[in-house]
């Protein structure tokens, strides 16, 4: 039932997860992100998943799809802005709503943000992902301030690993976000979005240091590190 899985962080809230055949990227912002490690154009994934329009996080989405052909998943208002730009095959979901696709199930959850594109077309709203591979599930919150219902994402999900945005001044902070991990219940949680830019930096160990304090698991990912998800029980 269980299989590696490979979580790949380009950095931000970009990351590369792998499992079996599957290649997805999730909010593949790479050209012009500080601290990529790699180029987006020697990255080919069969499904790119993007959680909201902003430039940090549709990234170079667009770009990619139509180099590769690859899945583009997304809001609905996301995936007919990348249709509208040449993406050959996107699917646009609503918030609240899962569907199976070939790498396995995909929900969209709400988070507490917004969403536009650059060129300031109304892109509705963002969006938080979970995805449930190999027997695993892995929570990608996007951006969000922190929200009680995420007490009802925990409840309702073994969650494996949880990506949650930690710096603050866009999305939720240190503090917020291990109030976050108190309501997930996720056996590993990983911080993004932190230490990109100057208004986000924070003391990620800090971070690491209060979930332990409170008997939570954090591990920190470099950009262009790994983390994987083992084919046994832990
Ligand atoms: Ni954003
Ligand atoms: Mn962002």
């Amino acid at each position: 039932m269980f299989s590696e899985i490979s979580l790949t962080f380009i950095g931000h809230s970009a990351w590369r997860i792998t499992h079996g055949d599957h290649d997805i990227l999730i909010d593949p912002f790479i050209t012009g992100n500080p601290v990529a490690t790699v180029k987006s154009a020697d990255l080919h994934p069969t499904h790119i998943i993007v959680t909201h329009g902003h430039d940090d996080h549709l990234g170079d989405a667009v770009d990619i799809a139509k180099r590769t052909g690859a899945h583009l998943i997304s809001t609905f208002e996301v995936g007919n802005y990348c249709e509208a730009r040449g993406c050959g095959h996107t699917t646009g979901m609503g918030l609240g709503g899962a569907n199976m696709f070939d790498f396995g199930r995909l929900k969209f959850t709400i988070a507490h943000h917004s969403s536009s594109a650059s060129d300031g077309t109304y892109l509705g709203n963002p969006a938080g992902v979970l995805l449930t591979l190999g027997g695993r599930t892995i929570y990608h919150a996007g951006d969000t301030a922190l929200f009680l219902d995420m007490k009802l994402i925990g409840e309702m999900n073994d969650i494996d690993v949880a990506l949650l945005p930690i710096g603050d001044y866009f999305t939720m902070g240190v503090d917020d976000a291990v109030m976050a991990v108190e309501f997930l219940k996720p056996k590993i949680t990983i911080p993004m979005h932190y230490n990109t830019f100057p208004p986000i930096k924070v003391d990620v160990q800090d971070f690491i240091g209060k979930l332990e304090k409170k008997g939570h698991r954090g591990v920190i990912v470099d950009p262009g590190g790994a983390y994987t998800i083992g084919a046994g029980g832990a």
